[in-house]
């Protein structure tokens, strides 16, 4: 039953840019629900039909590293970021050196943050470094005190410990703004009149279509999309913009996200506002594998910044699903499976070297190399990434994060 209408939840997606295909009904998407029953995970190029958004391909790669000058993100060149909405408008101002500007966020659910959490951020750090452009960073305390079982004093808290792990990426303090909703949002009139102008042009049947709220939703859930949508518009931060409404919005985040940003775009027009353009990535498996669910609340169920080397050794020995053969004998002769195996699917978000990484796909795949070898890889590369953010995480203090979160003009004139 919960299946039954988890499937009409996802067929009422389609409204505005999307474009529906009902045939395609067998995993669930969408901000609150990632369901799948297939092994390899979510059918991606189903999403991209259903969705109605477009294939990240190598003419886009190709244009990026050329526009940029320097190679594409391993993100982009292994499919981890799949698909897009108008990145090809963003590049055009990029070459003809007008502004624009990156937003993303998190919802502050957990204390802790796990590998899976790192994806949009790292990307968004490289990003924020290649084009040299502002970066807003939302962390909706809101959504989840309104979502989850929270009371407000807890979700205040996460949300700075989380805004303190975002840090520990690299962001530089001279570009990024990173805010609370519940902390900032009242102390910005122009934040929160985009938010009520973005309220009055949605009606509850669109918010319906898009998002599954019904009649016994709260009201607070209802009015929720306006608070996601909002930094999308640069009018909503004249500090950072200097009052200027049009300047381009590009928005990396998970797939799931989109619906929020499907409703924006659709909106901006009727408030003469430019439509934010996106870049999606696929999602980070658990590591018991892609049909099972990755959870804060589940310390095995996946990697977290706090592990110290050897949680992070024994988990991945213990947990980590394994795409080889029964027994090494089966193994050596029919090899093992890369799309199942989750340490490799791990490597594939987190070893850097191409070359390596290719070679070890080869390897595993004819049975030369076993589970084993890609465990302990792996091991080596999380327990560095997460060390080095862990050391930075050290020199984040307060007044750090208060510097972060204090509303400002950034380095960049307008
Ligand atoms: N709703 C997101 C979450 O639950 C948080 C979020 C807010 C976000 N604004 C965003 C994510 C923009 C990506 C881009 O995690």
């Amino acid at each position: 039953m919960a299946e039954e209408s988890q499937v009409n939840q996802m067929e009422s997606l389609n409204i505005g840019e999307t474009s529906g295909n009902p045939e395609a009904v067998e995993d669930v998407v969408d901000p609150w629900n990632v369901q799948t029953s297939s092994a390899t995970g979510i059918d991606y190029a189903k999403l991209i039909v259903r969705f109605g958004s477009t294939a990240i391909d190598e003419t886009l790669v190709q244009r990026i590293e050329q526009v940029t000058g320097k190679p594409a993100h391993p993100f982009l060149k292994r499919g981890i970021f799949f698909s897009h909405r108008e990145m090809n408008k963003i590049l055009n101002l990029y070459e003809q050196k007008k502004p624009f500007y990156l937003y993303t966020g998190r919802g502050p659910s957990s204390g802790a943050m796990h590998v899976g959490h790192l994806v949009p951020f790292m990307f968004t750090k490289w990003l924020q470094d290649t084009f040299d452009v502002p970066l807003v960073i939302q962390l909706t305390d809101d959504e989840k005190y309104l979502w989850k079982d929270l009371k407000v004093e807890e979700v205040l808290k996460l949300a700075v410990e989380n805004v303190k792990d975002i840090i520990a990426l690299g962001f530089d303090v001279e570009k990024t703004f990173i805010f609370c909703d519940f902390d900032f949002i009242g102390q910005c009139p122009e934040f929160y009149r985009t938010m009520v102008k973005i309220q009055k042009h949605v009606t509850f049947n669109q918010v319906k279509g898009i998002f599954g709220f019904d009649e016994s939703s709260s009201i607070g859930k209802i009015a929720f999309p306006a608070v996601q949508a909002t930094p999308s518009f640069s009018g909503a931060f004249p500090f950072i913009f200097n009052g200027k409404k049009n300047i381009q919005c590009l928005i990396p985040c998970a797939i799931d996200q989109d619906p929020y940003f499907r409703m924006t775009r659709d909106v901006a027009p009727r408030l003469n506002m430019v439509k934010p353009a996106l870049l999606h990535s696929v999602f980070f498996p658990a590591l018991q594998g892609a049909t099972s669910k990755m959870s804060a609340s589940d310390p095995n169920s996946s990697i977290f910044l706090t592990d110290t080397p050897n949680q992070i050794k024994n988990k991945i020995n213990k947990y980590a699903f394994s795409g080889g053969q029964a027994t090494v004998e089966e193994h050596k002769e029919k090899g093992g499976n890369c799309d199942v195996d989750v340490s490799f699917q791990y490597l594939r978000f987190f070893l850097d070297d191409d070359e390596r990484l290719e070679q070890i796909r080869k390897d595993y795949t004819s049975g030369e190399l076993l589970t084993g070898f890609l465990k302990k890889e792996l091991i080596g590369v999380l327990q560095k990434l997460i060390g080095e953010i862990q050391e930075r995480r050290k020199t984040v203090t307060d007044e750090v994060a208060r510097e972060f979160m204090r509303p400002r003009k950034l380095k960049f004139d307008y």
